[in-house]
């Protein structure tokens, strides 16, 4: 099986079949089959454009001006009108002032006809209000409206094109940090397997960030679960990004754990979160050795499947222990501390299984079901300070667990979204570093799918 090298210096598995019908006999045969024919997507690199090509914004309010302000500032290409023909690397759409479902009539039309212009791997990223309660019946109607816009855009686009939706909570401008850094996030290829997705800009944020290249620089990040899969893939992408690492996993894990620390010149720390003092552990470590903690990723998880007629004991709690039991504890520990106070950040790995369900997993969906409660209830205590806490919830990704998966079952899993493939570690690192950044700061209690828009769940 051949291996694609991406900008984390990870060496990940790419797939076979997505190979072969990207060019000549493959591509001619699926086509002629109706097989799928997965695009090879656009993926990060430090220094590669953030789109490929130029950016067309709809929208005719100040928000839609204020937008395009910001992506002139960061060097793109800004159209406010399409040219026929004209090949186009993003569209942007803001929508911040809808009063009416008729309202959407305009500037949807105005997408759909500059669609056929898209480039390979384009993105399409609308900007609006979501509907909240007290929201006029009408505005909420026409608000409501994108969700449903977004999600059936993202099923119709072709060629690794994307498209995923910025939402403003009220009083937060189109054109603020925290929305333009989720802005960034959907444009770039950090966003290769997300599609059909929101995120919510819940405050202004803050511009104060040392560049978008090493965005983590100065913080200290500790990461669980990083002796391999997509634990590794994270540790490599916070330290690419310019953070300091601290690999955690089990004692057993120990050697693959140091190659890891050693490979983004981090440090290992041996550790079974599930020990009642590793909140405090960590904290030692990371203030001993650097006198201080940013950023938290609790990635590591386990299955223990049964369906739950079947299940006993020990799966049931094994489970539970370690994918939300020690989260628990150890957030308990770090909220404690002083030292992990200001503008800290929090990221939890959750699962599709936690939002859609998944045969066989009631210990496992109930654990990431229940880390996506965590989040939603940590954000006000971290907020005070100016921290965040986000869920990030994996579809298909291709790793050492997923490659266990009998062929059949294998392949229509991985084919069941709207990208027709399994996402990359790397792809979940993305979206975590992204939670991570500075920029982030006014985005708080999301829950971001990495699943290429998979075809279960909402
Ligand atoms: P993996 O099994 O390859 O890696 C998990 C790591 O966590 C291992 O290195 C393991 O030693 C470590 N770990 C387990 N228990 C631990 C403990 N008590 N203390 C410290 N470390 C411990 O799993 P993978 O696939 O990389 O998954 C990582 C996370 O992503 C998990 O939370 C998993 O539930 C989640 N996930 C994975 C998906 C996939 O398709 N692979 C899909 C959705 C979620």
């Amino acid at each position: 099986m051949s291996t694609q090298r991406t900008a984390a210096g990870l060496r990940e598995k790419a797939d076979k079949y997505t190979e072969f019908v990207s060019g000549g006999f493959g591509k001619d045969l699926a086509k002629r089959l109706g097989l799928p024919q997965p695009a090879i997507l656009r993926r990060y690199s430090p220094g590669a454009p953030l789109v490929e090509g130029p950016i067309l914004v709809v929208g005719k309010g100040a928000g839609s001006d204020a937008v395009a302000n910001v992506l002139l500032d960061w060097h793109q290409d800004v159209r406010r009108h399409a040219t026929p023909k004209e090949k186009l690397g993003a569209i942007v759409v803001v929508l911040d002032e809808l009063g009416h479902p008729g309202e959407l009539s305009e500037p949807m039309l105005a997408v759909g006809s500059a669609l056929r212009d898209l480039n390979k791997n384009a993105r399409v990223v609308s900007i609006s209000r979501p509907a909240a309660t007290g929201d006029a019946p009408a505005v909420a109607a026409a608000r409501n409206g994108i969700d449903g816009i977004i999600r059936s855009l993202a099923k119709e686009l072709r060629a690794g094109a994307t498209a995923n939706g910025v939402l403003l909570a009220n009083g937060v401008a189109p054109a603020s940090p925290s929305a333009m850094s989720a802005l960034r996030f959907f444009l770039s290829g950090r966003s290769a397997f997300v599609d059909g997705q929101f995120l919510t800009a819940s405050t202004e944020g803050t511009k104060e960030q040392a560049g978008w290249e090493k965005p983590l620089k100065g913080n200290v990040a500790v990461v669980t679960g990083a002796a391999r899969g997509i634990g590794a893939a994270i540790a490599r992408t916070l330290a690419r990004d310019g953070a300091t690492v601290i690999a955690v996993d089990v004692p057993s894990a120990g050697d693959h754990l140091a190659a890891v620390a050693n490979e983004i010149h981090g440090t290992a720390l041996q550790l079974d979160i599930t020990n009642t003092d590793a909140g405090q552990r960590i904290l030692d470590h990371a203030l001993g050795r650097f006198g201080r903690l940013d950023i938290v990723v609790h990635n590591a998880g386990i299955t223990r499947d049964k369906l739950l007629a079947n299940m006993d004991a020990a799966r049931w709690d094994s489970v539970i222990a370690v994918n939300i039991a020690a989260q628990l504890r150890m957030n308990e520990a770090f909220l404690a501390s002083k030292d992990f106070a200001k503008n800290s950040r929090i990221i939890s790995v959750a699962s599709t299984s936690g939002i859609a369900g998944n045969r066989g997993q009631t210990n496992y969906a109930a654990s990431k079901a229940g880390v996506m409660g965590l989040v939603r209830a940590t954000a006000p205590l971290l907020a005070e300070n100016g921290g965040t806490v986000n869920a990030v919830a994996p579809g298909f990704i291709e790793t050492d667990m997923t490659a266990k998966i009998p062929f059949a079952t294998r392949e229509v899993a991985r084919r069941l979204n709207s990208l027709q493939q399994g996402g990359k570690p790397s792809d979940v690192a993305e979206a975590i570093a992204y939670f991570a950044q500075p920029a982030a700061a006014g985005v708080t209690a999301n829950i971001l799918r990495v699943c290429g828009q998979n075809l279960v769940g909402q």
